[in-house]
This record gives C-alpha cells, sequence and structure tokens, in this order.
C-alpha cells in the first residue's frame, strides 16, 4: 500500500518546485494532497504556475493571505492542523524557507507526522532575515532532509544534523536541486510556448532582466533608491526587464524610491516566461534565490544584489558576485561587467533529485 503524503505550499518558487516533485511522487506509487496556504494568491503568483507547470490542483486551499509573520504564519499553523486531523498523511513534505514551510513543519511535527524538507541545509548565517529562521526551525523538525548540494549537508551537520553521534532518528541526503530538474524538464516548453521575448521584441543576448524582492531591499528606503539608481543608470545604455514582485510594487508606488528612466517594470511573469527571460538575457541581476541558480543553469552571469548567499558554490565558480546595494559598490558597473564562471562547473545534481526524493519516501512508505 503506498504512502499518503501531504504537501504544503504557497509561495511562488515552492509551486516550480512541486512541477517536478509532485510528478514524482505520482510516479513513485505515492498519493499526494497539496495543501495551498494561499501566502501567494495573485493569478500571476500562483494560478499561472499550476495551470502552465501542470501541477495538481490543490485539495485545500486555506486562503490565509498576506499578513505579519506572526499572524500569518500564526493563521496557516491552526488551518494546517486541522487537514493534518482530518488527513492523518504518512509525512508531511515542504518547499524552501517560507512561512508556509515552516507552518507546515511545525504543524506536522506537532502532530507525529514525520517532515520531508525539500532544500534542507541552506544557511545565510544571518539571523535578520525571515527565510533563515524559517529554515533553521523546519531543518531541525524534519525526519527526512534533502539537500541539494554538498555545502547544506555540511551546515545540517555543523548544527549536529546527521552527523557522528545524532541522537534523532533521521535521514540527511544529498539529492541535488529539484529547481535544476525544473529547468531542464521545462527548457523545451519554454523555448516552445513563451511570448514575452516576441511580445516585448527583445533581442536575444542584449537586455538586462532584473528581480528584486527581498525584504532587506524593498523595505529598507536607501538600498531601494540604490537598486532603482542602478537599473536606472542601466537602461539608458541598453533595455532593462524587471517583473515587478507585488511586494516591491508596493513601495515603488510612491514613487519615493526615485524615477525609473527607461526601466522596463512589467508585471510578474509565469514560469515558461521567466525560463525564455533568463537564457536569453546578458547578466542577471537579483536578490532571489531561485533565480540566482536558474541564471546559472541558462549559462547566464548573475549579480546578487544582497550582503550574501545561501548558494556559496556560484560564487566561487565565478557564476555570481555579490553586490550589496548598501552603497560599498557601484551596482551599475558590477552588472555591467559581470561575465560567465567556470564552464565546466556543476554543483546541483544529474537532474534527477525529483526521483531521489520521490523513491526514497516511496521506500518507506
Ligand atoms: C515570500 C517569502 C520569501 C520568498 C518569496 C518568493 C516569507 C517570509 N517570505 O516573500 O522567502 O522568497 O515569498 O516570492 O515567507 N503580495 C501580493 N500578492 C501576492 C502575494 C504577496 O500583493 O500574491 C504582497 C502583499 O502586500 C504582501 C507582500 O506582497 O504583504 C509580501 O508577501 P509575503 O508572502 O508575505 O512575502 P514575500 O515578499 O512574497
Ligand atoms: N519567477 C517567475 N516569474 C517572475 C519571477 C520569478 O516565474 O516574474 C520564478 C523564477 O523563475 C523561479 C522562482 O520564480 O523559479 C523564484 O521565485 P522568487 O524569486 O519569488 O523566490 P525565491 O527563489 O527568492 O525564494
Amino acid at each position: 500500500m503506498p504512502g499518503s503524503i501531504v504537501t504544503v505550499l504557497g509561495a511562488r518558487p515552492q509551486f516550480v518546485k512541486a512541477a517536478t516533485v509532485s510528478r514524482a511522487l505520482a510516479a513513485a506509487g505515492l498519493r499526494e494532497s497539496i495543501v495551498h496556504t494561499g501566502q501567494h494568491y495573485d493569478s500571476a503568483m500562483s494560478a499561472v504556475f499550476f495551470e502552465e507547470l501542470g501541477i495538481p490542483a490543490p485539495t485545500h486551499h486555506l486562503g490565509i493571505g498576506s499578513g505579519s509573520h506572526g499572524a500569518q504564519t500564526g493563521a496557516m499553523l491552526a488551518a494546517i492542523e486541522r487537514v493534518l486531523v482530518e488527513s492523518r498523511p504518512d509525512a508531511v513534505l515542504v518547499y524552501g524557507d517560507t512561512n508556509s514551510t515552516v507552518a507546515g513543519a511545525l504543524a506536522a511535527a506537532k502532530l507525529q507526522v514525520p517532515v520531508a524538507h525539500v532544500e534542507a541545509g541552506l544557511r545565510s548565517f544571518n539571523r535578520r532575515m525571515p527565510e533563515e529562521l524559517n529554515r533553521i526551525a523546519t531543518d531541525h523538525l524534519s525526519t527526512w532532509l534533502f539537500c541539494p548540494t554538498a555545502t547544506s549537508v555540511r551546515n545540517l551537520a555543523a548544527e549536529g544534523i546527521g552527523a557522528a553521534g545524532d541522537r534523532i532518528a533521521r535521514q540527511v541526503c544529498e539529492v541535488g536541486d529539484v529547481m535544476f530538474d525544473a529547468t531542464r524538464h521545462f527548457g523545451a516548453l519554454a523555448a516552445e510556448r513563451a511570448r514575452v521575448g516576441g511580445s516585448l521584441e527583445l533581442e536575444p543576448g542584449s537586455f538586462v532582466l532584473a528581480t528584486i524582492h527581498r525584504a532587506e531591499n524593498t523595505d529598507d528606503h536607501s538600498r531601494l533608491v540604490r537598486i532603482v539608481e542602478a537599473l536606472r543608470r542601466l537602461a539608458e545604455a541598453q533595455r532593462v526587464i524587471w517583473p515587478v514582485h507585488p511586494r516591491t510594487r508596493k513601495q515603488l508606488a510612491s514613487g519615493e524610491a526615485g524615477s525609473l528612466g527607461e526601466v522596463e517594470a512589467i508585471d510578474p511573469v509565469g514560469y515558461l516566461d521567466m525560463l525564455w527571460l533568463e537564457r536569453h538575457a546578458r547578466v542577471v541581476m537579483t536578490d532571489s534565490g531561485g533565480v540566482q541558480k536558474e541564471a546559472f543553469f541558462a549559462g547566464v552571469p548573475c549579480v546578487t544584489v544582497r550582503d550574501e548567499t545561501e548558494w556559496v558554490e556560484l560564487v566561487e565558480s565565478g557564476w555570481n558576485r555579490i553586490a550589496p546595494p548598501d552603497g560599498s559598490c557601484d551596482l551599475a558597473a558590477v552588472v555591467d561587467a559581470a561575465t560567465p564562471g567556470d564552464p565546466g562547473f556543476a554543483p546541483y545534481g544529474n537532474g534527477d533529485a525529483s526521483r531521489r526524493i520521490a523513491e526514497t519516501l516511496a521506500d518507506e512508505g
């Protein structure tokens, strides 16, 4: 009898990760129900991914929406608990580091339902980031810790998880990165179906692609002003395409971050269009975790507008450079100077992370 899994998700990057993992769970004979917390709810932040990527429709939609960290996470916790009490799955699966992740993990662990964490072991070592707190809590609550990289396995060992003498029954598995699986799985479809290149009349290899949404950038006025200024300067000499996250759109609406000049600030795009933009950009400037990796998968250099990154191997291999928007560097100049890194570098597995996760869970079912 195959095991039953409840997957708890709610934010954009989790839909992308679920696109290949849900397929693999079904192929391994596991019964999966998806619980959507409603953390992201705009059609361009949620529905478009389910439609384009064929993710199974959620069995429960909790409709929690936005709120302060405590209010949002607390509302999720109560609602997820009700679903788990009713459905009693064999395991709960969560992705990444959002409030939906930690709410799913805590609700499950308190009910003695084992937790599988996909993208375990990532650390920025910056505890001012809400995501870092979510990662630490989720990893320590999990039974299966599916790590994307060797670094993430080491980070867990440094906290005693899966290290010699660990007294808790749990499994740390380095499986590779499920976003790499997704890029490979949907690459051909993106080439065929993406419309953004045509609709914006973009010339491949000629534009800067930007995404910005981290609270540390959007909610800090001086950092956001520097980012906008850098993009505006870049747009004087080339096209700059910026699909704007709703958190950032709110901050830009007041106009206090300064003029966008020629920057093309567009609505968030679907994943297939995003893959096209990444593949054909000259350079990517971002504070997104997923987009840093996808730039590398596309063979495009990346500038990360943060003080640090969890994906340290991309910096070491020359594909990514850290450019904090704190006045310590000329952001536009760093973007203009960015070049590709080591062409033979392949730290994110073989594109079979989703299958390995599903097979590990099925073996336990
Ligand atoms: C969340 C995650 C972050 C992840 C990001 C992916 C947390 C703490 N943060 O950040 O780790 O990188 O998702 O995109 O979980 N909003 C809308 N429409 C939506 C969704 C959000 O208008 O569909 C606006 C609301 O004003 C909301 C704000 O964006 O208050 C922030 O949304 P929230 O989900 O709290 O955090 P993100 O910044 O999206
Ligand atoms: N993404 C997208 N459209 C956009 C911006 C991002 O499809 O307009 C995708 C991107 O390709 C990646 C994921 O969303 O797969 C990354 O999500 P995000 O940057 O919101 O979160 P993070 O990875 O930083 O947690």
